[in-house]
């Protein structure tokens, strides 16, 4: 067997070629980190977690017509994605005020949002994120603004899916964050992530969090949140 080629290493994930050069295999870890990295754990069982659960989303936004570059999962903690070049963007959508939001604006955690909010951050840990509007990511040519419209509309569309989704499983979606590449054919593309690494998810009828403010703020029983979104998810552990 040739040996493995780790194409990327990030804080939860690591990425590896396969045979095929369209395709790369994302490895889901165990290790939580908030606060640009300042703050480290390791959380057994978080890399399965998250592997079936941004699995189980992305299949649900494919049926729904929203592209994305999961292909399928190989096994409890690596799925095969399609290989693209990713935009050095977070792209957050919010529907109720919380986190840094909260903070810059002063508005109550748990405030209702008249109408969903997309903010745009630059991928950059050095700089530590910060949010940029489209004249900085025009300077920096980091996307087109064809592009930009593209990935505002799909993030919308995500917010819609998965909103109405999870409301069904009793489920607030506060914020979640996206990321976007570009593929082969120069096509914008959602990819990385979606779990609660990256959402907030609240309980509807008590305000519990369940996703990575457990650990950020040290609420406790952080994977049991977890285990509780897959399980109302009702998915199935195809590997
Ligand atoms: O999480 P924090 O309060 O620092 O930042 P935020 O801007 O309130 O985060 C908004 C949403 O984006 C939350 O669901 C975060 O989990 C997610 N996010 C992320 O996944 N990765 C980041 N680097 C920043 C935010």
């Amino acid at each position: 067997m040739k040996p493995e080629t780790l194409l990327y290493e990030g804080k939860a994930k690591q990425l590896f070629l396969t045979e095929d050069p369209a395709i790369v295999r994302v490895r889901y870890k165990d290790a939580a980190t908030a606060f640009n990295g300042e703050k480290k754990a390791t959380l057994a069982g978080k890399g399965v977690l998250n592997n079936r659960i941004s699995a189980f989303f992305f299949q649900l936004l494919r049926e729904q017509g929203i592209a994305n570059h999961f292909i399928k999962e190989i096994s409890p903690i690596e799925q095969w994605v399609k290989k693209v070049a990713i935009i050095p963007l977070e792209v957050v959508v919010r529907n109720v005020a919380a986190g840094s939001l909260s903070k810059r604006l002063g508005l109550t955690e748990g405030s209702p949002l008249r109408h969903p909010v997309i903010e745009l951050y630059l991928k950059d840990d050095a700089l530590g994120d910060p949010l940029i509007n489209e004249d900085h990511i025009s300077v920096l040519e980091i996307a087109t603004v064809a592009q930009l419209t593209e990935m505002k509309g799909t993030a919308l569309k995500v917010n819609e899916v998965l909103r109405n989704f999870l409301a069904q499983k009793n489920i607030l979606l506060v914020d979640f964050k996206l990321e976007f590449g570009v593929d082969d054919s120069g096509d914008v593309m959602l990819a990385d992530e979606i779990s609660p690494d990256t959402c907030r998810f609240w309980d509807m009828a008590t305000g519990n969090r369940m996703d990575k403010d457990r650990f950020r703020r040290d609420l406790g029983n952080v994977i049991e949140a977890y285990e509780e979104i897959w399980n109302r998810l009702g998915g199935r552990e195809d590997v």
